[in-house]
């Protein structure tokens, strides 16, 4: 039972996206709350690596911890993927859930604007960080239990308010995640929709953007820290903290939590 504070006690979360870095991260946290996970992505060895990672964090909480394979990268399958995924991870509604995280994202999938071109068939990255959300809330509520203590949290950008320079689409995007999730809130209450808007966060995705050698790493950790008031990259436990808060408190929606060291205040140098 959940007591007064800790509200995720015995909670079920999906997280779509949770095999890696802030997903990942929260998916910890999660179950370090008492409730039980599902979390999906796009590889059966990255669901089974964040299993077995998990599971040996947390030898206790094992019979807590599902994950299950979910591709959204192809339009054509995307809402019914989604739709099997929901139904496998409530016994086909008969258990509901009582929140959904959605961190999934392709590796730097978002195109520079010189490289950017329209095409016929909709790019993986506007399935990812468009459509699929939209899905979500489309889709969630019949598998979500009725009322606000239920919610959905999306995951945004910091440069949807603080450009970052050569990656406007991720500033469109950043903010395209923010409308949906005022758009959402407004349809879906009482269930309750917000997002999270993570400043640099040190997960897999900057391995994937600048390589894993050390001094590279280093470097381009150190030029994004100074972009922070906090001189800081964010921390993955710490930015999964907001979307804790976001699930526990049961009187907010439609509001956008930016947890990136301070960077929107940053004064030009
Ligand atoms: N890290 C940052 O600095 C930062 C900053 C601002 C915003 N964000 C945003 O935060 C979110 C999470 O970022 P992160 O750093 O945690 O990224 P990450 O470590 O790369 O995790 C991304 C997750 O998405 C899954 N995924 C990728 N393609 C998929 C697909 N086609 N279908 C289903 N799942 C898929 C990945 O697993 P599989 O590979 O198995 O599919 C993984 O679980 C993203 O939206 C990102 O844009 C991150």
């Amino acid at each position: 039972m959940p007591s007064k504070y800790n509200k995720l006690q015995d909670a079920r979360v999906l997280i779509i996206g949770g095999t890696s870095g802030i997903g990942f991260a929260t998916a910890e946290a999660v179950v370090e709350s008492g409730a039980f996970v599902v979390f999906a992505s796009s590889k059966a060895s990255s669901v089974a690596n964040a299993i077995s990672r998990i599971k040996a964090s947390y030898p206790k909480a094992t019979t807590k911890i599902r994950g299950y394979q979910v591709d959204l990268s192809e339009a054509e399958t995307l809402e019914s993927n989604l739709t099997a995924l929901f139904e496998t991870a409530t016994g086909s509604n008969t258990v509901k859930l009582d929140h959904v995280v959605y961190t999934a994202a392709g590796v730097p999938d978002v195109p520079s604007l010189v490289d950017f071109t329209a095409t016929k068939t909709k790019p993986a990255f506007l399935l990812h960080r468009y459509d699929a959300p939209i899905l979500v809330g489309k889709l969630a509520p019949t598998y979500l239990s009725p009322g606000p203590r239920s919610s959905i949290t999306l995951t945004a950008s910091s440069t949807a308010s603080k450009p970052t320079p050569g990656r406007p689409l991720l500033t469109a995007l950043g903010s395209a995640t923010e409308g949906i999730t005022r758009g959402l809130a407004v349809e879906l209450a009482p269930i309750r929709v917000n997002a999270v808007s993570p400043g640099v966060t040190d997960t897999e995705l900057l391995v994937a953007i600048v390589g894993s050698d050390p001094t590279v790493l280093a470097d381009f950790k150190q030029t994004l820290k100074k972009e922070t008031l906090l001189s800081s990259v964010g921390a993955p436990d710490d930015v999964a903290e907001a979307y804790l808060y976001l699930m526990k408190d049961g009187n907010i929606t439609g509001e956008i939590i930016y947890s990136d060291g301070g960077r929107k205040l940053k004064p030009a140098i």
